[in-house]
């Protein structure tokens, strides 16, 4: 266990050596299997690495979820001594319930960040939401990264 959650550490500690745990933080999305990535025994995995983290005085801690039938959340949070951060597949509506549980200190946007330069302002108004095409995720140029639209109808500065 020790050996598999080495090299992150190792980088971490680096990293925070350089620029201050205040300006270090780290994202695990446990269970993600792309590009194979597979591991007999995540639950241990992911708790071992997160209590390893107690040390680093890290800025925050993201813990993104894809399919993962453990909840991760309730496994980690309680292991980890700064900002938990909660992200992938919510909208302002799973956000919101999970700030008002205390089950995150903050929650992450990523698509829908992208696809809305003003998502706050909608949030905050309640206003529709521009849909990211995922035809132009991981595709060179500004199209699709600088040209959505913001509520007034102009494109990004
Ligand atoms: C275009 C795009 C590229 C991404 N690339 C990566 C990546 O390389 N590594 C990673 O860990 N997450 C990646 N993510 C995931 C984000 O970091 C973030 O965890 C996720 O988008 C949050 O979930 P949401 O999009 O449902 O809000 C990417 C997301 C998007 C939209």
């Amino acid at each position: 266990m020790a050996n598999r959650a080495r090299f992150v550490l190792d980088v971490l500690a680096a990293m925070v050596a350089e620029a201050g745990g205040d300006r270090v933080g780290i994202k695990i999305s446990p269970e993600m299997n792309f590009n194979d990535i597979v591991d007999a025994h995540p639950q241990e995995t992911y708790a071992y690495l997160v209590e390893q983290l107690r040390g680093l005085d890290l800025a925050y801690l993201h813990v993104a979820l894809f399919g993962a039938k453990t909840d991760y959340h309730a496994l980690l949070r309680p292991l980890f001594n700064g900002a938990y951060l909660m992200g992938s597949g919510l909208d302002q509506k799973s956000a919101e319930t999970a700030l008002a549980d205390g089950r995150a200190d903050a929650t992450v946007f990523g698509g829908a960040f992208l696809a809305n330069p003003d998502l706050p302002e909608r949030f905050r108004q309640g206003a529709p939401l521009n849909i990211p095409d995922k035809n132009t995720f991981y595709s060179p140029g500004a199209q699709g990264y600088t040209d959505y639209p913001f509520l007034n109808g102009t494109g990004a500065a």
